[in-house]
């Protein structure tokens, strides 16, 4: 059962990518251009440092899958452009080998061809404290993340309808595992008020996963019968949406959700991400042109974000904070709606 929703998962995600329209409110982000701004680029690093992690690039493979035969070699492909590139990398939910130990090797698999990377294990929030060090041990993880996704669930069918325990087990979570705990979103959102929750409970890291890239209200849509939830498609705030929202909330966050190329991994770092992740073009890229394609986008993403700190004068991705940026259309509306200057 959960073996043949990993799959369909990776499958409507990926014809999703075909069928994205290109646009989505990162086009409302624009930098006002500086002729004079320009750095040398042997000034530039790409090392980036928050709630206690550092990573050598701020961009990383988001979480995905695992679980399944078929999802057990994507993993290992996404691990081994992950050790090509340095990039860090994130396995899918764990619930699959919570359920059933001999599909263990999906998920170890990435730690078997990345053996010094930085790698994150992933769980729900009704994981139990020992399942979540369980996790942590399979991948010899670096950090955990947990991920939130009501909406997803509400539209699965076989979905969780039951959501008040999640707060009380992150808070149980965070304080039983010795990795530093980052809470994602699945591409809905996380707003102000639930990233002020999770730094009361001690999470180190949120990744506000938003709007605008892979849309899991679609995806589950497509596995009922009937769209029943089709309502809900749209349903969420966008990603750069939520890095203004978070502004001011003193807990580090990672943008992801809907980043389609290297500009806009720039535009998340000026709206004040550490970090970006990119989950479903990635997949879409090794599905289509394997671990070479993967390898070749990711190094050429890595080439194109130095040249484009070094034409806006950012030594560092913190830097890209301090960059003059203008917001536009729906994002600007959202701006004004939530009281954000
Ligand atoms: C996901 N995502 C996800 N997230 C998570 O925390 N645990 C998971 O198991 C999964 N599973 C999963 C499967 C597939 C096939 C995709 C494409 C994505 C969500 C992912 O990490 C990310 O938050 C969203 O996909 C939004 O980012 P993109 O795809 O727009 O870059």
């Amino acid at each position: 059962m959960i073996a043949n929703r990993k799959d369909d998962h990776v499958r409507f995600a990926a014809e999703q990518q075909r069928h994205l329209d290109g646009h989505n409110q990162f086009d409302d982000v624009s930098f006002v251009h500086h002729a004079l701004a320009g750095i040398d680029r042997s000034d530039v690093s790409l090392t980036t440092r928050f709630g206690g992690i550092e990573w050598p690039v701020p961009l990383c493979i988001n979480a995905m899958t695992g679980g399944s035969v078929k999802t057990g070699l994507i993993n290992r492909d996404l691990a081994i452009a992950a050790r090509e590139t340095g990039v860090p990398i994130a396995t899918g939910s764990m619930s699959a080998y919570f359920a059933d130990a001999s599909v263990a090797d999906t998920f170890s698999v990435m730690r078997r061809e990345n053996p010094d990377g930085f790698i994150m294990a992933n769980v729900n929030a009704t994981a139990s404290v020992e399942r979540a060090r369980r996790a942590i041990d399979l991948l010899r993880a670096d950090a955990l993340q947990i991920h939130l996704n009501t909406i997803q669930e509400t539209v699965m069918p076989e979905g969780d309808r039951s959501f008040s325990s999640w707060g009380p087990r992150i808070e149980e979570i965070v304080a039983g595992v010795d990795v530093p705990v980052i809470v994602k979103e699945v591409g809905f959102g996380l707003s102000r008020e639930t990233l002020s929750r999770l730094r009361d409970m001690g999470v180190r890291v949120a990744d506000v996963a938003g709007r605008g890239g892979t849309n899991f209200a679609r995806i589950e849509n497509d596995r009922r019968d009937r769209a029943d939830y089709s309502f809900l498609n749209g349903w969420g705030q966008s990603t750069p949406a939520c890095l203004l929202d978070a502004r001011g909330v003193g807990i580090p966050v990672l943008a992801s959700g809907g980043v389609r190329h290297p500009l806009d991994v720039v535009r998340g770092l000026a709206l004040g991400a550490s970090a970006a992740g990119v989950s479903g073009l990635f997949l879409k890229t090794v599905l289509d042109g394997g671990v070479p394609a993967l390898i070749s986008l990711i190094s050429g993403w890595l080439d194109q974000l130095e040249a484009l700190m070094t034409a806006l004068g950012a030594r560092t991705p913190a830097d890209l904070t301090r960059c003059d940026v203008l917001v536009h259309g729906g994002l600007r509306e959202f701006c004004a709606d939530r009281g954000i200057d």
